[in-house]
Parts: C-alpha cells; structure tokens; sequence
C-alpha cells in the first residue's frame, strides 16, 4: 500500500488514529470504531463473539435498533451489522485515497511503484501472473499495481461470455477480461468506491471499451440480475469484505446455471494473532482480513458451489512480504486462487 497513507508501523498516516476519527469520518483504525461504539472492539468484543450484538447506550449496534448477529472479527462473517459498514468505510476510505493519488500496491509497505522495494510495476505485474504485453495492453493508470494475483490464468474466457469482476478497481481485469471475451461478450465491473468507479470509467473512455460497464455497489448487495454471468473474477478483493458468505451467496445467485468463480485472494493457513487480525492498516491492506482456506470451502459449499478448489500460491509470499515489512504476515497468509461451480442443473 501507499507509504503515503500507510506508515511503517502499520498506521493510516495522516492519522485519525489514536483518537475518535472526526466527525462525520467512520472508524479508519480500530481505535476509532472503538472510540465511536463506547469503548467495543470492532472485532472480538462487539457482540462478545458468540452471543447477540450489545444494546448498551452508545454502542452502535444499539442506535441501528436492530437485533445483529454476534461479531467475531473484521476477517469474517459475523460482525455486526453496524460494525460491517465500519468496515466498510474504512475501506472505501482507504481505496479513495489511493484512486484519488493514483496509489498502487496492495498492502502497508509501500511495495513496487509507489514504495520502498524499488521494484517497477512492470516486474510487480509479472510477479503476479501478468505478461508484459497483457501489462502494456490496458490504458495507462488502469493498472494499479493493486491485485495478488491473475485471475485471467484460471479463468479460461470465452468470447461471447458475461464476466463479472468483484472489486474492479481501476479496471485492469476487466479490460483484459474485455479482450477475451470480444465483441459478443460483455464484463461488469461491481466496485463500492465512487473514484475508482470513476477511475475505471475514464479508463475505459481513454481505451474506447465497447464491451464494458463499471457499476457502483457492494459486493454483498451485487446491482446484478440473476443468472447473468458465464464467470466472475476477482483480484484480492474478498479478503477486505466483513460478509464474505454473501458474498459468495450473492455470486452463486448473479451466476448462470454452470457458471463459474475465478478468484485470486489472500488467504490465511494458519490463524493470525490478536494483534494482526485487530489491525484495521494490514486489513484495508488486504492481510488481516483473510479468512482460512477451511472457512473459505464451508462458505463456498454453503452458498450451494460445486468442484470447490482452493490452491495456495507459496511463491506470493515474496511481494507479500513486502506489504508489511515488519509485521510476520506471511507467517499466515498467502496469495491462492480459488475455484468454484454453480452446478448447471
Ligand atoms: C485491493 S483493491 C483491488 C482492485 C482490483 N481488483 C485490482 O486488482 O486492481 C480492492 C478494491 O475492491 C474494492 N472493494 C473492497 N471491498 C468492497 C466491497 N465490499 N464491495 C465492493 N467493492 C469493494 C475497493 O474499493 C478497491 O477498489
């Protein structure tokens, strides 16, 4: 991630951290969603892991009047509601400020074009899976340097196909995504953050894109009719939801009968400690939010997937690394592709 927005020790920089964000800023820390739900955690505590939201004044699940299932951890699928959108914000805040500074890399450290490591965002794209001429083919600043992978490996395109994209962001596997399926085909892409929604659709206008849109919305609540895709890619995005289930639920319901996930992500093999997981930085940095290879499959079965196959990508560890050069996250986490069937009956 951006040194600019992120410090080394894992803070948001510029920080409302510490302290209550100001008013009318949702929580960017822990420390402010804290300060603003009267002293809960974002994680663990809200609700107390187990049982349902608490109702005592000034808590924020209590001003939502609403009965919320218990919160467990901003990694997972239980927040609160309240502690979701939370969530939520803190996210959008964050991918804002890279849209909006023309930021790249994922994670803390300031890796590839915009940090410390040096490296290009050619030789950060070839490490993620991209060749030179897919990296050369998009429109300048579509490519952000922002994904952990290359779903376009795993998706096997087909021209004529619809190709949904969870978290676009500038647009990159979307454009590559459009040269695949051609003319017939068509892609959406779904993100929640107005300027790269924007960013994506200049992008798009800079590239003369016949074939594909750039929608606003969550990926919990996809603006997408039933049975409309042949796939759906995603680029390290699912990690940084706090409702993984519907997410996947909403992507089965979006899915034609046979369709397809295609989805690179970050993933944890071994639980993170406390102390990670409770780190709102290393999660809008797409660490901390990883959910178990386990839990991922349960998700996936659970909304109804079929020929599940979560495959860890060792190797990732090396840009990772660099995300957050001083916390040991790839003591738990690791880039994988994750594969899944709508059955076609
Ligand atoms: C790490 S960036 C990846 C962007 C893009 N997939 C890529 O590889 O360049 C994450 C993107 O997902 C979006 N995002 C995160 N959580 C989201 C959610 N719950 N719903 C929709 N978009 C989300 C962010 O706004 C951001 O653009």
């Amino acid at each position: 991630m951006n040194t600019q927005l992120i410090d080394r020790s894992g803070q948001v920089a510029g920080g409302c951290c510490g302290g209550p964000a100001p008013e009318g800023v949702a929580a960017c820390c822990v420390k402010d969603a804290e300060a603003k739900v009267g002293g809960a955690k974002v994680g663990g505590e809200v609700g107390g892991g187990s049982g349902s939201a608490p109702h005592k004044e000034g808590t924020l699940s209590s001003c939502c009047g609403e009965s919320s299932p218990a919160s467990k951890d901003p990694r997972g699928n239980v927040a609160s509601q309240v502690t979701r959108d939370e969530i939520r914000q803190a996210v959008r805040t964050q991918y804002s400020q890279v849209a909006e500074s023309d930021g790249c890399g994922c994670g803390t450290a300031g890796s590839a074009c915009c940090g410390s490591t040096g490296t290009d965002l050619n030789t950060l794209s070839q490490a993620l899976g991209y060749s030179p001429s897919e990296a050369s083919s998009v429109p300048a600043g579509a490519n952000m340097g922002l994904g952990c992978g290359n779903p376009q490996v795993i998706a096997s395109l087909q021209p004529g196909e619809t190709v949904v994209d969870l978290g676009s962001g500038g647009g990159f596997d979307c454009f590559l995504a459009s040269r695949q399926v051609g003319d017939t085909g068509r892609v959406i892409g779904v993100d929640m953050t107005p300027a790269m929604v924007s960013k994506a659709r200049a992008n798009a206008a800079k590239g003369s894109y016949r074939n594909v849109e750039f929608r606003l919305g969550e990926i919990e609540s996809l603006p997408i009719a039933d049975a409309t895709a042949d796939a759906i890619i995603s680029n390290c995005v699912i990690n940084l939801s706090p409702d993984k289930q519907r997410v996947f639920s909403e992507s089965y319901r979006v899915l034609k009968p046979g369709g397809r996930l295609a989805i690179v992500d970050i993933v944890a093999f071994a639980e993170p400690p406390e102390e990670i997981r409770q780190d709102m930085a290393l999660f809008t940095g797409c660490m901390a939010g990883a959910s178990l290879v386990e839990e991922i499959e349960t998700m996936l079965q659970t909304a109804g997937f079929q020929e599940i196959r979560v495959s860890p990508k060792g190797e990732s560890k090396s840009f990772i690394r660099d995300w957050a050069p001083n916390a040991p996250i790839t003591d738990y986490v690791v880039s994988a592709t994750i594969e899944a069937v709508k059955p076609a009956t």
